[in-house]
């Protein structure tokens, strides 16, 4: 069921509490915002809301400071760095809920903008504790999510307010539902997935999800190792998931089943070690020895998928082809980056290390749709209902 939207309510001079999700990565080192995407993401809504004079309430969480405060993952260099974007001052508020944030929130004039303080430094925000979500959300007269990437979390700032609360979506969640919900409810075919990574276990639902979906899985990456075994390949040394083999196995068989064109890879390029520096080659699928590595899918693996992609009209990407942070062992991700920047095709990118790879690579506007969700997207691709999303106000 389509969900209501920021442009479906009655904003004007009202409170918004707007939940973003700035968990943005930080430097390690000095603490800096190392990619602002997911700020950037939220800019069309926040930027709505300081044209229809409201008076908004950004609340977000950044990191897992596991109910304490941290002094490293307060909001403020995020308020900062929004502020430079929006060209606006955005002014931090002591905390997320008592009595001087509500004194904040009464300060607030229409089109002024005000940053919560981290609300994972409150326990209660991933109990979803009733108490605390309706404090959150007595801070204002209207509820927009906005955090696709914190939408499979049933949290007291996600969920719990819309107990209290009018709930609709902000305009990036908006556009994550209808780039994802629209190619997996009604993609024009042929459509194809691309799944690489390095755990099996973790991709397996969606594996189940897509096969159900599309016309051809395209699998590469550490994945495709226990795929491969499954069809007693040697593998060598690289990393297999034994307990998923059986599955593995099943999935292939309802692949056939369905007429799905499931392609492994057919050559792979296989190194002594894990290693930046390791001796490398490239070998034939059946020609893999057994003390080696596979690293990243070879260039006959390469051509393959090319072809394959090149018929298809819609294409999904989530995970890397080979040990990308290598960079020598990154040729194949970075050629299917590449390749997607090209098709005359619609191409989501579907999260994690695979948006990172694209946005890095500097071709994030040469595909259709970039999610900025990790976890949440996942669960989205394989069918799991996001609370975050199930809480919003139907569509009338
Ligand atoms: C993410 O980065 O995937 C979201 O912000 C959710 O963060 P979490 O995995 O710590 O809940």
């Amino acid at each position: 069921m389509p969900k209501q939207s920021l442009r479906d309510a009655e904003v004007q001079r009202k409170r918004v509490l707007l939940r973003v999700d700035f968990n943005v990565p930080l430097d390690m080192g000095t603490g800096a915002i190392s990619d602002d995407s997911r700020i950037r993401g939220s800019l069309p809504s926040i930027r709505y809301l300081v044209d229809h004079r409201a008076k908004i309430i950004i609340c977000s969480h950044l990191g897992r400071p596991k109910g304490k405060v941290d002094e490293k993952l307060r909001m403020k260099p995020v308020a900062e760095r929004l502020s430079q974007l929006m060209g606006l001052p955005v002014s931090m508020a002591p905390d997320c809920v008592g009595r001087q944030t509500r004194e904040s929130v009464k300060e607030l004039g229409e089109g002024d903008i005000l940053c919560l303080e981290n609300v994972r430094f409150h326990r209660e925000e991933e109990t979803n504790d009733p108490g605390f979500a309706q404090e959150l959300a007595s801070l204002a007269d209207i509820f927009v999510n906005d955090a696709f990437g914190t939408a499979h979390r049933a949290h007291a700032s996600t969920v719990g307010v819309t107990n209290y609360l009018p709930a609709v979506a902000g305009f990036l969640m908006e556009r994550e539902l209808e780039a994802i919900g629209g190619l997996l409810n009604d993609p024009k075919r042929p459509f194809a997935c691309v799944m690489g990574g390095a755990k099996v276990s973790d991709k397996m639902g969606l594996v189940e999800n897509m096969l159900k979906r599309v016309n051809s899985l395209l699998i590469g990456g550490g994945m495709a190792a226990t795929f491969l075994k499954a069809q007693r390949y040697e593998v060598g040394r690289s990393l297999v998931e034994d307990d998923k083999l059986d599955l593995a196995k099943e999935l292939l068989h309802e692949a056939s089943k369905r007429e799905v064109h499931l392609l492994l890879p057919v050559d792979v390029v296989v190194a002594d070690k894990v290693e930046a520096q390791a001796p490398a080659e490239v070998v034939p699928t059946g020609k893999i020895t057994p003390k080696v590595h596979i690293v990243d899918i070879g260039p006959q693996t390469m051509e393959l998928f090319s072809s394959e992609l090149n018929k298809c009209r819609t294409i999904i990407w989530n995970g890397p082809m080979g040990i990308y942070e290598m960079p020598r062992f990154a040729q194949g991700t970075r050629s299917l980056v590449t390749l997607l920047s090209t098709l005359n095709a619609t191409t989501v990118i579907g999260g994690g290390s695979s948006t990172d790879i694209v946005r890095e690579m500097r071709l994030s506007d040469k595909m259709t749709h970039v999610s900025t969700g990790g976890g949440a997207t996942l669960e989205f691709l394989e069918g799991i209902p996001l609370p975050g999303v199930e809480a919003l106000l139907d569509k009338m």
